[in-house]
């Protein structure tokens, strides 16, 4: 089975809030939409109603492995700070740096004696990510590759100060989201490939101060890459 995790500006897309079903799993429940053999999983719920840090990110993952996924693509919105992947474009994301704190950022949280420490020097598929660009390419796409995205924990946005620090860290995109999950879907043994699209510049980088696309331009946006992880999953 294979799956599509959604985040912001997702819930318009109706397959992320429709025919939702509630999943308990032993870490806590998760919604999911089975629609023609993938799982749509909205990653802040099926109304947007819980904020990046309150996410329960091990129920989302083991919702998934009991549905028997083995393979995802997963999307975020993310801010920019280099122009590797500027606002109104998206690409995939080559690597992490994981500030966020206070989650529950693993399965191996003492429960049992089983203990590994997973290695991450490869955090994404490259066959998977490969073929997601092929499709992006092949539809017309300008896709941006190799982006690096660091997560804070939020919900507070960054300060200028934090943004260029983030900047000489190497980091390309921030958002609040990936490093949680990708460090859970890898512990999982899942298979994922993340896909990044962005939404502003990230603070002090816009002279106008901090502004956000239009929910239109959004929902295009999310449109075209849905489209795309669709194809791409019909096709492994
Ligand atoms: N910062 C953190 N998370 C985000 C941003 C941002 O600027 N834009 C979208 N998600």
């Amino acid at each position: 089975m294979k799956a599509i995790i959604g985040g912001t500006g997702i819930d318009k897309d109706g397959r992320f809030s429709e025919s939702l079903e509630r999943i308990v799993t032993k870490y806590g429940e998760s919604f999911c939409a089975v629609n023609g053999g993938i799982v749509y999983l909205p990653r802040h719920r099926p109304d947007h109603s819980v904020p990046p840090h309150m996410i329960n990110y091990r129920a989302n993952v083991q919702a998934l492995l009991d549905l028997g996924v083995d393979t995802v693509i997963s999307i975020y919105a993310v801010g920019s700070i280099t122009r590797r992947l500027s606002p109104g474009r998206f690409g995939l994301v080559r690597d992490f740096i994981d500030l966020a704190f206070s989650r529950e950022n693993t399965f191996f949280d003492g429960s049992t004696r089983e203990f590994r420490h997973t290695p991450f020097v490869e955090p994404f598929d490259r066959k998977l990510g490969a073929l997601f660009a092929r499709n992006a390419i092949e539809s017309g796409e300008r896709l941006a590759m190799d982006s690096v995205y660091i997560t804070t924990n939020g919900p507070r946005l960054e300060t200028p100060a934090e943004i260029m620090a983030y900047r000489s860290m190497g980091a390309d995109v921030v958002g609040m989201t990936l490093g949680t999950e990708a460090a859970l879907l890898k512990e999982a043994g899942i298979r994922n490939a993340a896909v990044a699209y962005s939404i502003n510049w990230a603070a002090g980088l816009d002279a106008e101060g901090i502004s956000f696309l239009e929910d239109e331009s959004v929902s295009r946006l999310v449109g075209r890459i849905m489209g795309i992880a669709v194809r791409t999953l019909a096709q492994i």
